[in-house]
């Protein structure tokens, strides 16, 4: 029945479903993320993915970037490992077989080679990849890479970049977003996070789950950024592409939440978001 296809979210199955640290955890037990975000002019997209994923409790961060923004990233993240976006063929193969998951496209909008990177991720790694931003948009170009059998994506668009995805105008995806949304993910095969206000997360088996956490302090440039982290380090830490992304978009919200206990909706930024997050996840360890 339909009512079977509506997954709920809220305080008690989030805490479910949190990764615990145990006490013979090391980096390698608490969760391997490769993160390629960023570019001349937009680091921030890829120190937001970072520190956010840091902030879900991800023990192992290695990031792939221009050298340009490298020692940018250095100075604000010093517990990442990091890897030019040069890197050889053979070099990313192994960075992405020894990673549980992948998060490529936060910023990524001037990174020159991005499309043979995307392109090198999506057909070797076998692990789950959250593709944002400009990685939606090279993919609505390449609408071929979604056409061929693929494993685990999860894909975070906001409504423009779902409309350059799936074709149809924003005011058609407006007036019907369930729909639009479930057409999508179950003909692709995908984990779509549809953004938003009342984001909306579809399963490829089209279990949907609709979130009601968060509030217009997260409309502003870079929130994207951290849920993008935010779900990769879950994924990473071993749950699956819809728990990740229903957990991820509640944690998201419920950060901002509680950001605006403390903070106007105004001055929230992305420290108060994390310190939201934080505090929630410090209630619920
Ligand atoms: N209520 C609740 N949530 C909201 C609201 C609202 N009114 N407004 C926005 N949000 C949430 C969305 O659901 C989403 O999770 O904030 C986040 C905004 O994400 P994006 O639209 O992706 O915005 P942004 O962070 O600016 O994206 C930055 O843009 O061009 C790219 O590459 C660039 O990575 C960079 C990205
Ligand atoms: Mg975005």
């Amino acid at each position: 029945p339909e009512a079977s296809r509506w997954i709920q979210m809220d305080a008690l199955q989030v805490t479910r479903l949190l990764p615990r640290l145990h006490d013979n955890d090391y980096k390698n037990t608490t969760g391997r993320l490769t993160v390629i975000a960023g570019s001349p002019w937009m680091a921030g997209a890829a120190q937001f993915n970072l520190e956010a994923a840091q902030a879900m409790g991800c023990g192992m961060l290695h990031a792939l970037v221009d050298p340009a923004v490298y020692p940018i990233l250095q100075a604000a993240c010093p517990h990442i490992v990091y890897h030019p976006n040069t890197l050889s063929e053979a070099d990313l193969t192994a960075l992405l077989n020894q990673s549980d998951a992948v998060a490529i496209g936060s910023g990524c909008d001037h990174l020159a080679n991005l499309e043979t990177v995307l392109e090198r991720v999506l057909h070797c790694s076998s692990v789950p990849v959250i593709l944002d931003a400009a990685a939606l948009r090279c993919l609505a170009r390449h609408p071929e890479w979604l056409n061929t059998p693929h494993g685990d994506w999860i894909l975070t668009p906001h409504v423009g970049e779902f409309s350059a995805l799936c074709g149809r105008s924003v005011e058609e995806i407006q007036a019907d977003r369930i729909r639009c949304a479930e057409e999508y993910a179950l003909a692709h095969q995908v984990t779509l996070v549809l953004k938003g206000a009342d984001t909306l997360i579809i399963s490829p088996e089209g279990l949907r789950c609709v979130n009601k956490t968060g509030n217009p302090s997260l409309a502003k440039a870079g929130s994207g950024d951290l849920l993008t982290g935010m779900i990769a380090a879950l994924a990473a830490r071993g749950l699956t592409p819809m728990e990740a992304a229903c957990c991820g978009v509640w944690l998201h919200g419920k950060a901002a939440d509680k950001a605006i206990e403390k903070t106007s909706l105004y001055g929230v930024h992305h420290k108060e978001i994390l310190a939201g997050l934080d505090a929630f996840l410090f209630d619920h360890q």
